[in-house]
């Protein structure tokens, strides 16, 4: 391995104390198009996440909850604005931090799965056990424990194609999961379940949080919601409480 890749020290280069948010994001602008098809869809965002905490937020179709979540997740670009996770810099830090901070706190779901099509589901959520650096035996472990938590052992074989959409869905839930992210940000993680696993992803995303971690899930669901500290509503590009 070149020693330009070599690891971030277990602790992140930011001092934190147990007062700083997990996530806190000011003034995020987000425009999309151009000219005259230019639309602002997030226009001075504030959100600050506290450890313990899980936040729902909810709103119309195509009234930018996704595009949040993305960038609170370093995964698109802000217009303005300030993202920190855990301290650290998301919008403005170059791709390796971002990359690095990604790795090491935040697990991210996604509304349509992204999982990759060549691998079966249980290779795709110990996909990061095989990262350079990553401590193996114990991400495969928690992946394990993971896909049987999530009732996928049966399927574990299958690949995203030959998997159902709910299938899909836990499996994404475990990859994000199986780093033991500090942050979970999950775009309708219950989008696709049936009562029964939707019941099950709930309890194990409030878990997360009562553990001392933190998750933000954009949702429709009323039961997935009820599960929440807090509901905030995005509505003409800002957040509010609901
Ligand atoms: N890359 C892009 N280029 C242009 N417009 C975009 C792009 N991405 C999103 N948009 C627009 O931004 C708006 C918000 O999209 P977003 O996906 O964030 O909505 P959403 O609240 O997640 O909706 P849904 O509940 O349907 O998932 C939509 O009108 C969409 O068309
Ligand atoms: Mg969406």
């Amino acid at each position: 391995m070149g020693r330009g890749r070599a690891l971030r020290p277990p602790q992140p280069g930011v001092p934190l104390t147990s007062a700083d948010p997990i996530l806190r994001a000011r003034g995020l602008v987000k425009v999309h198009g151009s000219g005259r098809a230019e639309r602002r869809i997030l226009d001075g965002v504030d959100l600050e996440v506290e450890r313990g905490e899980l936040v729902a937020i909810v709103g119309r179709s195509g009234s930018g909850k996704s595009t949040l979540l993305q960038l609170l997740g370093g995964l698109d670009r802000a217009d303005a604005g300030a993202v920190t996770v855990a301290g650290r810099p998301v919008a403005g830090a170059s791709e390796r931090a971002l990359s690095a901070l990604r790795r090491e706190e935040i697990g991210f779901v996604f509304q349509f799965f992204h999982l990759l099509p060549e691998l079966d589901g249980e290779a795709n959520v110990l996909l990061p056990s095989t990262l350079p650096g990553a401590d193996g035996p114990a991400v495969a472990a928690r992946g394990r424990a993971l896909i049987e938590q999530l009732s996928l052992g049966a399927v574990a074989g299958l690949r995203p194609h030959q998997l159902s959409g709910g299938e899909q869905q836990r499996f994404a839930l475990a990859r994000a999961l199986v780093g033991d992210p500090s942050l979970v940000l999950a775009d309708e993680p219950i989008g696709n379940l049936d009562a029964a696993a939707g019941a099950v992803v709930l309890d194990l995303l409030r878990g997360i949080a009562d553990d001392g971690r933190a998750v933000v899930m954009v949702t429709h669901q009323p039961e997935a919601s009820a599960r929440a500290d807090r509901v905030l509503r995005l509505q003409d590009g800002a957040l509010t409480p609901a």
